[in-house]
């Protein structure tokens, strides 16, 4: 072989091992440029309804980026949250997270029927729950991100999963990071994505039993700041008022900040699943410590994590469908 002709062979090989590279951080199918041809405004609909919906209730930033998370630890992030109960469809709306609590739905819609719209048949919902927790987070003031796409939808449901793989604000810290690894995430991913907690609200009953009986011995969670503690008693008494709600971080509820784990370290996180951060494990107070001095540690790491979260189990090229309407499957 001629010399030129190794060192071309040399070179080509160079240009090829990026390629294998990028292809690997879009989970081998997923790429932010999946809709450049089908349908080049995808992501100035998403974010002007996004807007919009956010302008007219400032909560429905967290709402959406909350869906985000709820459809990705269930099989994947393939739209299953979004299906209605229908025929053999039990939605994942009645599980024990989402009831009485997720919220957005009718936004989802919205984006769904301007992009049918524009480009029928070519996006699907659960690029749209991507796209759509990306821009609330930068909405609310969070990191910006580019959301790898080429997602396909789910023709099920599973109810179990949300109820099982979804983690719960009183499981133990330990069940919490299981839960979290079970999905390929690991402890930097937790503390990072519970960042998400610097937006939105929790019901009275998600953190009722701190108040009033965190062991069953009658007595407060030690590790809630008391006089915080007697402020909530106040609206999340013993009984009666399950539905209240509460800011997730009280210092500043609708910016995407690091307040939250400032929060944290005064002992003022609302659930037992943000406290935890800092009082049971030695790297997850390190990090929870880091992200309340650095901004910008915290809020490259949030996005780093969105993107490895986006990525979990996707359905790709031939599998699943691109549902025309995201509560239910194409009628064959
Ligand atoms: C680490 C384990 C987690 C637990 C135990 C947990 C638990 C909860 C609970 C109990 C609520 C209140 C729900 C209600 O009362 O209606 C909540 C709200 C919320 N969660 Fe989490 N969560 C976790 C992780 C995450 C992650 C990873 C994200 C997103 C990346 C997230 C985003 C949100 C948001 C934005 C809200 C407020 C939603 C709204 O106001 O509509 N959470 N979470
Ligand atoms: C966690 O909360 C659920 C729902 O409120 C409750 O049924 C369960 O007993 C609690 N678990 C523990 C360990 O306290």
């Amino acid at each position: 072989m001629s010399k030129s002709m190794s060192y071309f062979i040399f070179l080509s090989l160079l240009a090829i091992v990026p390629l294998c590279i990028a292809s690997k951080n879009y989970n081998g199918y997923l790429n932010p440029q999946y809709y450049d041809r089908s349908c080049p405004h995808v992501q100035h609909i998403v974010s002007s309804v996004v807007s919009k919906a956010v302008a007219k209730d400032p909560r429905m930033a967290a709402s959406l980026l909350r869906l985000h998370f709820h459809d990705c630890f269930v099989k994947g992030c393939d739209a299953s949250l979004l299906l209605d109960n229908s025929g053999s469809i039990v939605s994942e709306k009645g599980s024990n997270p989402n009831k009485n609590s997720a919220r957005g739905f009718e936004v989802i819609d919205e984006i769904k029927a301007e992009i049918e719209r524009a480009c029928p048949h070519t996006v699907s919902c659960a690029d749209i729950l991507a796209i759509a927790a990306r821009d609330s987070t930068v909405i609310a003031g969070g990191p910006n991100w580019e959301v790898p796409l080429g997602r396909k939808d789910s023709v099920g449901a599973s109810l179990s999963g949300s109820n099982n793989e979804i983690p719960a604000p009183n499981n133990t810290f330990q069940t919490i990071l299981t839960k979290f690894k079970r999905q390929g995430l690991d402890l930097v991913d937790l503390v990072a994505l519970s960042g998400a907690h610097t937006i939105g609200n929790a019901r009275c009953t998600t953190f009722r039993q701190r108040l009033y009986n965190q062991n069953g011995n009658g007595k407060p969670d030690f590790t809630l700041n008391q006089a915080y503690a007697s402020m909530l008693r106040q609206q999340c008494p013993r009984s009666g008022g399950d539905q209240n709600l509460f800011f997730l971080d009280h210092t500043t509820p609708f910016k995407f900040d690091n307040l939250y784990y400032k929060n944290i370290l005064a002992y003022d996180g609302l659930l037992n699943s943000d406290q935890v951060l800092l009082t049971k494990n030695r790297a997850s107070m390190e990090l929870v410590k880091l992200y309340a001095e650095n901004t910008r540690i915290f809020f490259d790491h949030f996005a780093k994590s969105m993107v490895k979260m986006g990525n979990l189990f996707p359905l790709t090229g031939a599998q699943g469908q691109i549902r025309k309407n995201c509560r239910r499957v194409n009628s064959s």
